[in-house]
C-alpha cells in the first residue's frame, strides 16, 4: 500500500475500500478487503446506502486476527436529512442540526466500536452557507474533543462553495470526495485548487461512470505494455497525480488487481498524455 500525507498530518491509504450497498455482506467484504492487503474504509452513517455497523463486526474480527485499528484509515460521514432514508434516520430529526452532528457521530463510534475516527467527511453541502457553518463547526468540536483526526467534504462540486467553506473554517477540509465523470469536467478547476491547498481528492463512480475513457487506446496500450488491466492503469494514473480513488469490489480477483496498481509505475509522459485526455473532455 502507498500512503498520502494529507493537511491534517494522517497517512491515508492511496486506495479505500468503499462499503457501500453491501448491506449483510459488508462485515465479510471489509474483512477480505483488508485481509487482502487494504488499509482504508469508507463508509458513512447513512443506513439507506452504507451498513455501517457491519463494518464494526469486520473491524471487531480483524483486531481479533491481529490487525489493529491503529493500523487502519476509518472514515466515515455525517449524512445531512435530504440524504437519509425518511424512515431509517440515525438520529432525531427534530433535533438543532449541531446536535444532529454530535448524535450521527456518536451512532457511528457506536456502530464502528471505535473511539475515533480518522476521517469525517460531510456527505453535501447543506441548502445555505449558513446551514453549511453550523455543520462544519459541529464538526470542528468532534475534531477539537480528537473524535476524528481530519475533516472532508463530499458531493462538493461548485469550487466556490469550497473556496468559502475553506476560509470561514477554522479546521480546513482535508479532502473532497466527488464523482470523478464527464459532466463536471473531472473537477478540474476544483482539483486544480484542491492541489493549491493541499487538499486531496477522493473519487467515486471511478470505473462505473468512465466507461469511454477505460476504453480509450492510450490506456488500452500501456495495459498491453504493463501486462495489467485497463483499469488497473486508470487507476494508476489517478493515483500518479494524486487522486485517491474509493473502490468497493465485491470480487476477489479485483480486490488483487487494485491493490497491485502499486507494483508498477507510469512514466511521465505516458501520465502527460492521460491528463490532456481528462483535460480535452472539459
Ligand atoms: N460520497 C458519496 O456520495 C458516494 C457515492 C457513491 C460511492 N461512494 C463511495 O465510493 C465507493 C465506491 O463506489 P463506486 O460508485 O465508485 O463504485 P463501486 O461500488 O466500487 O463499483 C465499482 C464497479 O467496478 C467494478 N470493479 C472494481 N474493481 C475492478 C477492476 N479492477 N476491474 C474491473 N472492474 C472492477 C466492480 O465490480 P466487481 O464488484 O465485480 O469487482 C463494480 O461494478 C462506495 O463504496 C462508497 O464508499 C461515495
Amino acid at each position: 500500500m502507498e500512503y498520502v500525507t494529507t493537511l491534517s498530518g494522517v497517512s491515508m491509504p492511496s486506495i479505500i475500500y468503499g462499503t457501500a450497498w453491501k448491506k449483510e455482506r459488508t462485515a465479510d467484504l471489509v474483512t477480505k478487503a483488508i485481509e487482502s492487503g487494504f488499509r482504508g474504509v469508507d463508509t458513512a452513517c447513512q443506513p439507506k446506502h452504507y451498513n455501517e455497523a457491519g463494518v464494526g463486526d469486520a473491524l471487531e474480527r480483524l483486531a481479533r486476527d491481529g490487525i489493529k485499528r491503529e493500523n487502519l484509515f476509518i472514515q466515515t460521514k455525517f449524512t445531512p436529512i435530504d440524504g437519509q432514508d425518511p424512515r431509517d434516520i440515525p438520529y432525531d430529526k427534530s433535533a438543532t442540526l449541531q446536535s444532529q452532528v454530535f448524535q450521527s457521530f456518536e451512532v457511528s463510534k457506536k456502530n464502528l466500536r471505535v473511539s475515533h475516527v480518522d476521517s469525517l467527511v460531510l456527505h453535501s453541502p447543506l441548502e445555505s452557507p449558513e446551514k453549511l457553518l453550523v455543520v462544519w463547526q459541529a464538526m470542528e468540536q468532534i475534531y477539537q474533543h480528537k473524535g476524528t483526526k481530519q475533516l472532508g467534504i463530499s458531493n462538493c462540486y461548485d469550487v466556490e462553495v469550497l473556496k468559502f467553506l475553506n476560509e470561514k473554517a477554522s479546521i480546513k477540509p482535508a479532502v473532497v470526495q466527488n464523482r470523478f465523470f464527464r459532466q463536471t469536467g473531472y473537477d478540474i478547476m476544483l482539483r486544480k485548487w484542491c492541489q493549491e491547498q493541499k487538499i486531496i481528492y477522493q473519487s467515486f463512480w471511478t470505473l462505473t461512470a468512465n466507461p469511454d475513457l477505460l476504453a480509450n487506446p492510450l490506456l488500452q496500450k500501456q495495459a498491453q505494455e504493463f501486462q495489467k488491466t485497463k483499469e488497473q492503469i486508470f487507476f494508476r494514473f489517478l493515483t500518479q497525480i494524486g487522486i485517491v480513488p474509493l473502490i468497493g469490489t465485491c470480487s476477489d480477483t479485483h480486490m488483487k488487481e487494485d491493490l497491485d496498481i502499486f507494483s508498477f509505475k507510469l512514466p511521465h509522459d505516458v501520465i502527460s498524455e492521460m491528463k490532456s485526455l481528462i483535460d480535452m473532455t472539459k
